[in-house]
Formats: C-alpha cells, structure tokens, sequence
C-alpha cells in the first residue's frame, strides 16, 4: 500500500520547518509590540458557526468547507477561517467584560477550505490572523493594516502592494446591493450560473466573479463610494488619513468585495507584485465586522481583522530571495568509544541537556572515525572526547572544532566546563 498525504496538503519537513519557526517567532514578537495577545480556538466547530458567521451564500460554506457529522450525529466542520471562531470565542467567554478593551487577539492556525489546489493555494492552509474587538475608532483599522505591512515588511519583502476599499455600513451596503441588482438584471442570462444566484443572494460578489470578469457590464457597474452614506465615508476618510499620516502606501480599489459576508466598512488585501511570483498574488486580506457578534448571540461589538496566509508568505519570501538568518550548529558532539565510555556518555549526555547544553552523540555504533564524521556534518562546535584511556583517568577531552584545541577536564567538572567554553569564555 503506497499511502500519500491528501491532495492540497504538504509536510513542513526539517529542512522547511525552523524557517517556518523563524517566521511564527517573528510575527509573535511584532504581535508583542502592537500588543496584542495570543488565542487558540478548536480545531472544528458546529457547521452552524460558519454558515451564520462566514455566510451561507458564500462560497467557502457552499463549496469549500470539510463538514461531517460526528458518532453523535452533530455537524461539525473544520474550521476554513479564524473569525467566526476567534468571535464565537469573545461571545462564549464574555471577554466584552474584559476591563481592557479593544480585546486585541492574534493567532495562528490550521484552516481546511476544500479548492482546488494550485501554486498558493491549498486545502489545509496555515493561516496567522489578528481580530480587534470592541473599538469602532478608525485608527484600529489603521493600527491592523499597519501590524499587516509591518510582518511583511520585518521579514524583508519589498514588492507589497496594499488595496482598501468601504464596503460601508449596513444602510450603504442595502442601497449599494439595490443598483448592483437593478444594473446587472437586464444581463441575467449572460453571466455564469454562480452570478446568476449571485444576483438575489449576494450580488457584490458578483465584482469578484472571475468567469464574468470581461463582461462588459462588470465595467460600466456602480461603484460603492458612490452610494456610501455620510457617516462612512468620514469613517473611510479617516481610515486613508490615518494610513498617510503612518506613512503606508495604499490604493483604493472599488471592485474589492472580499469573500466573506460579515465585512462592512474597511476591506483591504496586500498583493505581491514580484516578478514570478505566479497567478494567485493575495498575501493577506481582512476588514471591519461590526455585526458579527451580535449575530453570534454576543452584544453589538465592532471588530476588525486581518489574516495572512504563511504559505504564501514563504512563497514570497522565495520569489524575493529573502534569505532566513540560520543557526544550525550543534553545540556539542560526544564522541564515546567502548562499551563501559558509551554508558557513561548516555549518562553525561542526559546531564548535560538537563543543564541547559545543547549535544547530541551516535546512535549507531559507529566507529570513532565515523563518530568525528558525524560531528563534522553537525557543525559541532565542540566534541566531547570519552575513550578507554580518558575513562580510566575519569577525565574528558574536549575539543574544539573551530581551533582544534583540546583540554582534558574531569569528568565531573565537564558540564560547568563545557557551559564555560560555549559562553565564550577562556579555552
Ligand atoms: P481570506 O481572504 O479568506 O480571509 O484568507 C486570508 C488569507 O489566507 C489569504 O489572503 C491567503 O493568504 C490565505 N489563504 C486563504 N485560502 C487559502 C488557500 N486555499 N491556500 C493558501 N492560502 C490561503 C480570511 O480568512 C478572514 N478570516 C480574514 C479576516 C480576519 N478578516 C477579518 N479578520
């Protein structure tokens, strides 16, 4: 039987995985700095989460999502998103109590979204998402779109592009769904079957359609900034002062709908446009959810929030030959020969990491020769020496492997040696 990992899936092997490390590490840290802390949601949740939440007319719940019931005959789907989950979260524990408010939240994440997997696009996808919740201040939209360029930005990419749109409140959004219907009716029967269901339940994602990108209606469609109502055009004004006034560049792109149902308000994505970097350029997208919290049972909350996906992240840093500052040295290496050395070096061996030393030794049993090979390829810094001879004077050599200098300790003292050497201290 030749068992393969499921399609749109992939192993982070060693190789790949301290980069990954580097990167998580990384946006913890800006995470840290913009202060805002960690939450871990389940992995599956009840269907019904996504279908209120995400929206049942979208297409990640009608197309995408891995639901199943469970032995106790329940729906239950893995999660294709962090935001329902992170809000159901703030609802469930009453963090809206929180004396500290916004509750500013990040995480990172496991998503299942059953597409068709190409370059960049996958269906279970690593996502790192923050969600501001409890402030309706502009600036909370800057200070995310903000945290967003920073991670890419810190990590070194160069070739960003950052396009906002509003997709208003709700009175604006009614209005705006009103003209889009009565402009796209008169095509109906020319635009594809999706479009078409598209035009009673959720017309704005018409803009989004790929098949019916060309059609010559697509162009001549309203646009929102048109029909946004006084109060959230100050509120869009107000998000573009913000972002000049932090310096990030940005253009406003109207047909920007975004995929999920809950956005109002602000909607941004960040797009590589390095050369090469293949036909799906979105690095992240997020935007203002005022009303999911109450549509998740909660209180009327404002939210806003923005997820990236690491994957494509990693692409981009390949595609701008980001290289990923690398410490693959091992600190020590115990070389042990004959039977008696080798118990005692499982022994030292135990010790020393207990101790906070970094070492390894052969598993193999392999020759002393073979053992120095070893060490070689590890980049050992140091070797720790036990042979007959050592072993019968209880003593260590150690040698170091960038000068070639070597001194025999007591075995006993080995440990407080060894720490001494890797701090630098005197040889
Ligand atoms: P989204 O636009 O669906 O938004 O996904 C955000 C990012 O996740 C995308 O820009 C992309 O980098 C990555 N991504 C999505 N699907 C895939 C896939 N199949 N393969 C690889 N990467 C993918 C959300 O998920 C919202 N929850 C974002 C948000 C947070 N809005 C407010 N708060």
């Amino acid at each position: 039987m030749n068992i393969k990992a499921p399609r749109g899936t992939v192993d982070i092997l060693p190789k790949d995985s301290w980069k990954w490390q580097y990167v998580e590490n990384m946006l913890k840290e800006i995470c840290g700095r913009f202060h805002y802390q960690e939450i871990r949601t389940p992995l599956f949740e009840h269907t019904e989460l996504f279908e209120r939440g995400v929206g049942d007319s979208t297409d990640i719940v009608q197309k995408e999502m891995y639901t199943f019931l469970d032995r106790g005959g329940r729906s239950i789907t893995l999660r294709p998103e962090g935001t329902a989950s992170v809000v159901r979260a703030f609802v469930q524990n009453k963090l809206y109590g929180s004396p500290v408010q916004p509750v500013k939240l990040y995480y990172f994440g496991q998503m299942f979204r059953y597409e068709r997997p190409q370059h960049g696009r996958m269906r279970q996808l690593n996502q790192f998402g923050v969600e501001v919740l409890g402030s309706a201040d502009p600036a909370v939209d800057a200070e995310a779109i903000g945290l967003a360029m920073t991670c890419y930005q810190e990590l070194g990419l160069k070739s960003l592009k950052l396009v906002i749109n509003s997709l208003g409140d709700n009175e604006s959004r009614q209005n705006y769904r009103q003209a889009l219907v009565e402009h796209f009716s008169p095509h109906k029967e020319e635009l594809c079957t999706d479009c078409q269901a598209r035009l009673t339940q959720n017309p704005l994602r018409i803009l989004d359609c790929k098949k019916d990108r060309e059609h010559p209606a697509m162009q001549t469609a309203p646009s929102i900034l048109d029909y946004l109502n006084d109060e959230s055009r100050t509120y869009f004004n107000q998000v573009q002062e913000y972002l000049t006034m932090m310096e990030i560049p940005f253009t406003v792109d109207k047909n920007l709908v975004r995929g999920l149902d809950y956005y109002n308000h602000t909607a941004f994505e960040i797009m590589s446009d390095a050369e090469g970097f293949g036909a799906i350029t979105t690095l992240a997208g997020g935007g203002r959810y005022n009303g999911l919290a109450e549509e998740l049972g909660g209180p009327n909350t404002p939210g806003i929030g923005f997820a990236l996906g690491i994957e494509r992240l990693m692409l981009a840093l390949d595609v701008e030959n980001i290289t990923i500052p690398v410490d693959d040295k091992l600190d020590c290496y115990f070389v042990a020969v004959g039977e008696e050395a080798e118990k005692q070096a499982v022994r030292l061996v135990h010790e020393l990491r207990k101790q906070g030393v970094q070492v390894d030794k052969d598993y193999q049993g392999r020759k002393m020769k073979a053992q120095f090979k070893s060490a070689d390829r590890l980049q050992a810094k140091f070797v720790l020496i036990l042979g007959e001879e050592e072993l019968a004077n209880q003593v260590i050599n150690i040698k170091s492997m960038e000068t070639g200098e070597q001194r025999e300790v007591p075995i006993t003292e080995v440990t407080e040696q060894v720490k001494d050497l890797l701090q630098g201290g005197k040889e």
